[in-house]
């Protein structure tokens, strides 16, 4: 066994004194880890709906909730049916006469008179199981937008809030053997104390919108686990795994990534826990040229959980960020968790495939996945297709900055997202925010949640979309106090398009920006509807943005510290704020690919400077 190396025992003492994110306080989430590849039955088709406006199924006409009654009976949820065909009792509704809907799938693009509808929609899915003995499991959905209420076999598990990070069950000893029926009442209402408020730029698609199955594990097994480098060092492998069961205690968990060499055996603390360093030396480093993956292998007695993780360091250093140690610039592009071709959310690794490889046409290595967690399996692809990833949560515009419950419920979903991305090479900073307002509140709110990401995970960036000012010598201003605390001084701007007068003026503009970090443009463009044309001052023609994207790649060179863009964005995406009739259409048009797939001028604009860029970077 080798002696601890300097940095080693410093990272220990740093550890134990609580400054270095320990593997002991990092991981709070109560997903189970990389749930998707665990044996599963997936519950994925057609679930009988129920559109239920007034949440008949959910109150009484007291409006009482069925499921807090006495009897906890009386909802939809019961899926009940008539049990005496001579006097059958009056039954109001029917699933298994009622219309489907496909799981995963937003229900607004499934059916024309749910375009824009908004509220409660029951699901019920049926399904036949044989649990075995001395098993758990757990019903998992990836996610649902927005209020969930889950039911099996007419009993509550439970709800959850929050549109895009997962939710988890378990069901051990519910199950029956043979007929089981799932029920969720999903609601998709907007609310001002929120998260997302009330108000965003997208359109809030409802339903049951990523994958559903059931996970099955042995009595004890491995519920979580971080197997990643240590900060900073790409020499140190660190993590834990943590078991979850009767027989945690004192169990030997194996580690091993065979074609690096690297195998070790650890042992669990009393908690079910066991923390590991170890030296890593010939691990070949992730990076979007070379996005090699490792077969990671954990084995807890007879259970085998395996991932595929790669390995590579970021960080910053004055205005350069640093993958693997060497300087980089973000080619990226933002991109919503939505399929234009549909147009709807994402339903399956087809659709995430094509907007990745839509990226990657582009040039890019790096993709800002707003303004909320997307799907686990996109995270996975940008490990397999090289692309780096900016993570955020919908903590967007002007959120209630005062209501703990809305803290609260951020602080949950940066928790979970962190936890199904921890383990993800491709994510390579958290984003707690975009475009929140100044003031004291939000100043608060946002450094609270920048003080949770560095807890949970100290390996990665931490930022958000800042606010910038203007002033009438044509200065645009940088000087967000949030920007304080964070690893990038990163904002949007839409000089050009909102402002600023035509795209030729642009260039007139010159930047202040208060901190000598790398600086990220989060957002840039303007809207174009594909196909129409005319000169670079006719707004909404190609060649505006086209104009546009020229004269912002000129105006933004002239930052000295300019290491990145992800611009707004890839592809035209619904958005109710957006209604002109011929232009928009309730579309926001700024993609730089059409609704139908079509690329506009912009795009070949992008495309040959990230080719400049690439080549001036070594292709990193
Ligand atoms: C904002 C916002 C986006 C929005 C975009 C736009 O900056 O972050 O969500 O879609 O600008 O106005 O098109």
């Amino acid at each position: 066994m080798s002696l601890p190396t300097p940095a080693r025992l410093l990272a220990a003492v740093l550890c134990a004194v609580g400054l270095l994110a320990s593997p002991a306080a990092r991981a709070q989430s109560s997903l189970i880890q990389n749930a998707p590849a665990r044996r599963v039955l997936s519950l994925n088709g057609s679930w009988n709906y129920i559109i239920d406006p007034y949440e008949n199924g959910f109150y009484d006409y007291r409006r009482e909730a069925f499921d807090q009654s006495k009897s906890g009976k009386g909802g939809y949820y019961d899926n009940q049916k008539p049990s005496n065909a001579q006097e059958p009792e009056l039954i109001e509704y029917d699933f298994d006469h009622s219309a489907a809907l496909q799981v995963p799938g937003d229900w607004n693009s499934q059916d024309p008179k749910l375009l824009y509808y908004e509220g409660t929609i029951w699901y019920k899915k049926s399904f036949k199981m044989a649990p075995a003995a001395g098993k758990r499991y757990f019903l998992y959905f990836g996610a649902i937008n927005y209020e969930a209420h889950v039911y099996l076999n007419g009993k509550k598990l439970g709800m959850h809030r929050g549109g895009f990070t997962p939710l988890q069950f378990e069901v051990t000893g519910q199950l029956n053997s043979g007929d089981n029926f799932v029920v969720v009442k999903a609601d998709n209402t907007r609310h001002l104390d929120a998260v997302p408020t009330i108000n965003t730029d997208w359109w809030n698609y409802g339903g049951i919108t990523r994958d559903v199955f059931i996970a099955e594990a042995p009595g004890t097994f491995i519920k979580d686990y971080e197997v990643q480098l240590a900060k900073n060092d790409p020499t140190t492998l660190m993590g834990y795994v943590q078991l979850n069961g009767p027989a945690k205690s004192g169990q030997t968990v194996t580690l091993n990534i065979a074609e690096a060499g690297l195998k070790q055996t650890l042992k669990t603390d009393t908690a079910g826990r066991a923390t590991f360093r170890m030296p890593a030396k010939k691990l070949s480093l992730w990076s979007p040229q070379s996005p090699k993956l490792y077969a990671v292998t954990l084995t807890n007695g007879g259970e085998v959980v395996q991932d595929k993780i790669g390995f590579r360091t970021i960080a910053t250093r004055g205005q350069d960020i640093l993958l693997n140690g060497k300087s980089a610039f973000m080619r990226g592009i933002s991109i919503h968790d939505e399929n234009p071709l549909i147009p709807g959310r994402t339903r399956g690794e087809g659709d995430l495939r094509m907007l990745l490889t839509w990226a990657k046409e582009l040039g890019c290595n790096y993709v800002r996945l707003a303004h909320y967690p997307h799907n686990e399996t996109m995270l996975k692809l940008a490990d397999e297709m090289g692309l780096m990833v900016w993570a955020e949560v919908p903590v967007y515009w002007t959120i209630a900055w005062e209501n703990q419950a809305t803290y609260q419920n951020a602080e949950t979903q940066l928790s979970d997202l962190i936890s199904m991305g921890k383990n993800r090479a491709s994510i390579v900073v958290w984003s707690v925010g975009n475009e929140t307002p100044l003031g004291d509140p939000r100043l608060k709110f946002m450094t609270n949640l920048v003080k949770k990401a560095r807890a949970l995970d100290d390996t990665r960036l931490v930022a958000a979309a800042l606010e910038l000012h203007r002033t009438p010598d044509n200065v645009i201003h940088v000087d967000d106090p949030l920007g304080e605390y964070l690893d990038l001084t990163s904002f949007n701007e839409y000089a050009g398009w909102y402002w600023g007068g035509m795209p030729g003026e642009i260039t007139k503009y010159k930047f202040d920006i208060k901190y000598n970090k790398p600086v990220f443009i989060s957002e840039f463009g303007g809207d174009a509807l594909a196909g129409y044309h005319g000169d670079a001052n006719t707004r909404w023609s190609e060649e505006y943005q086209e104009a546009l994207y020229v004269n912002q790649l000129k105006m933004l060179g002239t930052i000295p510290g300019l290491r990145g863009m992800t611009p707004w964005i890839l592809a035209d995406f619904r958005a109710t704020r957006r209604q002109h009739p011929v232009y928009q259409n309730g579309f926001n048009r700024k993609g730089l690919i059409s609704s139908t797939g079509t690329k506009k001028k912009a795009f070949y604009v992008l495309q040959e400077y990230y080719r400049q860029q690439a080549a001036k970077y070594n292709g990193k």
